[in-house]
């Protein structure tokens, strides 16, 4: 496996791949990785002649100094896996050599997507996002990129991102890795204590009872109930639960049934927060 830190030095090395007419599938991460980013690797390796990780926590999409500061950095245990789970080259840029002319977002347009959901509690999170994938996309000039469900705006984000810049990639999302408890994967999952772990199970009990109560009770009863699970809980608060329409990302106040829906959660652990989805059409 090869490691790169310049994009200098990484575009020189995949011009020769590109000269030779190769697929690249490209994961971007923030390390602290997990068997999610390792399904992720696998869909890559399976398509692409080429797979190409990137590592990096992207001050930019932080609303929170003490998040950034405190996000899992695990860089050597990050190279290992990459190196055992058939990823061919890595790039680890420092932030210099990303943001050549001082640390800022890019402002996007992403059709209100933006707006909904994490854009509400995490101001100019995507902007930041929308950033550095455009940057790396920029970068590695993937035929494929992969992203993990669990984040499903930002997968929504994305597609908006590449559709509107006109970049010449294809997104390819993947399904949610979870515990056996069903706590999806998330590098955040390191900061939770074991009771914290044990008892984050819940989160995606709800999402199932949520599929199960999807109509047959009114949607604001599914609201309702949810809000009730977590008042007294002594581990989590709620931050939000919402039913939204796949495509527009917006709360929705009735079914449709030629639409595709999910519900999109919340929650915090002390400050440690969480969040999963669940498709309630399949
Ligand atoms: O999902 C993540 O890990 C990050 O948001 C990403 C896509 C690597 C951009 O920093």
């Amino acid at each position: 496996m090869k490691v790169f830190k310049t994009k200098k030095e990484l575009k020189m090395y995949l011009s020769e791949f590109r000269s030779e007419n190769a697929t690249f599938g490209f994961v971007p991460t923030m390390g602290a990785l997990h068997r999610g980013h390792l399904s992720l690797l696998h869909a890559s390796s399976k398509n692409n002649d080429l797979t190409i990780a990137s590592i990096f926590v992207n001050p930019t999409q932080f609303n929170k100094r003490e998040d950034l500061d405190n996000y899992p950095r695990t860089l050597k245990h990050d190279l290992m896996l990459l190196e055992k789970n058939l990823c061919d080259v890595v790039f680890i840029p420092s932030t210099d050599e990303i943001y050549t002319n001082g640390v800022s977002s890019q402002h996007f347009d992403f059709d209100g997507l933006e707006n909904e959901m994490e854009g509400k509690y995490r101001e100019g999170h995507f902007n930041g996002v929308g950033t550095i994938v455009k940057k790396l996309f920029e970068i590695v000039l993937p035929t494929n990129a992969y992203f993990g469900e669990k984040d499903f705006q930002q997968l929504q984000i994305i597609r908006k991102l590449v559709k509107k810049s006109t970049l010449k990639v294809n997104v390819i999302s993947c399904a949610t890795h979870r515990e056996t408890n069903g706590l999806a994967m998330s590098s955040r999952n390191s900061r939770l204590t074991s009771e914290e772990r044990d008892a984050a199970s819940i989160i995606f009990q709800i999402l199932c009872a949520v599929k199960n109560k999807i109509g047959k009770i009114p949607l604001k009863a599914i609201d309702q109930w949810v809000s009730e699970q977590f008042e007294k809980h002594p581990l989590f608060k709620l931050e939000y639960f919402t039913i939204a329409n796949e495509e527009t990302l917006k709360k929705i106040s009735e079914i449709s049934p030629q639409k595709n829906y999910r519900a999109f959660i919340a929650v915090y652990a002390r400050e440690v927060r969480l969040i999963d989805t669940i498709s309630l059409n399949s």
